[in-house]
């Protein structure tokens, strides 16, 4: 298995001490539907003004080391005419891509889904790479559900993420592998922890098989926690020590960094869950934080309102909930933080 240093380095600098990733990836369907929710109209400038309110707010370098963008983003530029890529390069925050092109039913297998988006990918790298992205995000889903997923699902997606994530090496960038087993359903703890080992085992064994270099990627999972419909929800602890247990079994060491996804968790408990991993006693040898899509912009989103004069308080609850994970990611957060403002002095340097 090569090392390829190049992308080890940018692996790295995503999750340097404290720093996590912004997902705000979400396709123009999907992104819409959380404009429209909140009665926001969603147009080209619509998500861009959305976007660069994220992208420009002060002084979260030392929080956020890597932005995933999608296609329409990439190629937008800001209010003052620089691309938003370099908007968020010229600030120490390193530019990334969703590729993938989204879940279709898997045939053959009713209720289940393979994603799609392996045809002409070597060549939308290469046009990615020439608009700056230095990293890139494929995402499979697994849904728990009587004999769900099945071994043909688990194997399907976990083969595309292993040839995606070779072709993405190849072609320079590092990849985010993302099997995500969904939060849906009424399974308790123990399924979610059974069902993401036997994922987590499958994708690592495609990946070394396609010979793509753990030091040069970083995974993308969900949290081991009891499904949304479960009667008695785990504590906070119980989701900390199951979700170390599994990682521990399953992703072996060389990988450089754990980025969690939220997954429909709700903002605070989705940094409670994170500081509580990072606060275990017990070998951590990559570096575990967050790649969250709805937590970190669930509050900014709600305090913009898709108006101009909202901008700074977005920005402001977007640079707490950045400050509060950042924390989380270092197992240094407490809930005195939530009340709190953020504190320039408490940062970080920033580098
Ligand atoms: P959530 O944190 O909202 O799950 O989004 C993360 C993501 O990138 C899903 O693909």
């Amino acid at each position: 298995m090569p090392t390829m240093p190049g992308l080890g380095e940018t692996a790295r600098a995503i999750v340097a001490d404290g720093k996590g990733i912004l997902a705000a990836d979400e396709t123009v369907s999907t992104i819409t539907k959380r404009l429209t929710a909140r009665e926001i109209e969603s147009t080209a400038d619509s998500r861009r003004a959305y976007r660069e309110m994220l992208f420009s707010t002060p002084d979260i370098a030392p929080f956020i080391g890597g932005v995933i963008l999608q296609d329409e983003t990439i190629r937008q530029d800001s209010s003052t005419g620089i691309p938003l890529v370099d908007l968020l390069a010229g600030r120490g925050i390193i530019p990334g891509i969703k590729v993938d092109a989204g879940v279709h039913p898997l045939a053959g297998a009713p209720g289940e889904f393979v994603t799609e988006g392996l045809d002409g990918l070597r060549a939308r790298f290469e046009e990615y790479r020439e608009l700056g992205a230095r990293f890139a995000k494929w995402r499979a889903v697994f849904v728990i559900r009587d004999g769900m997923p099945t071994g043909r699902c688990i194997y399907a997606n976990a083969h595309a993420l292993a040839r995606y994530a070779a072709l993405c090496q190849e072609q320079g960038l590092v990849p985010i592998v993302e099997p995500e087993v969904l939060m849906e359903g009424a399974h308790g703890l123990e399924r979610c922890e059974d069902v993401t080992g036997r994922v987590l085992q499958a994708v690592f064994d495609e990946l070394f098989d396609a010979q793509v270099s753990l030091e040069g990627m970083l995974l993308k999972p969900n949290m081991i926690t009891a499904g949304q419909g479960f009667s008695r929800q785990a504590t906070v602890k119980q989701v900390a020590e199951a979700t170390l247990r599994t990682l521990t079994r399953h992703v072996p060491p060389a990988v450089p960094g754990i980025v969690f996804l939220s997954g429909g968790q709700d903002h605070v408990l989705a940094t409670e869950h994170l500081n509580a991993i990072n606060e275990l006693d017990r070998p951590k040898p990559w570096k575990l934080t967050f790649s969250y899509g709805r937590a970190l912009q669930d509050e900014a989103l709600a305090a913009w309102q898709g108006r101009r004069e909202n901008v700074p308080a977005g920005q402001q609850a977007f640079q707490h909930r950045a400050w509060c994970d950042s924390a989380a990611a270092q197992g240094r957060y407490s809930s005195d933080m939530e009340g709190a403002a953020f504190a320039r002095a408490e940062a970080p340097p920033s580098i």
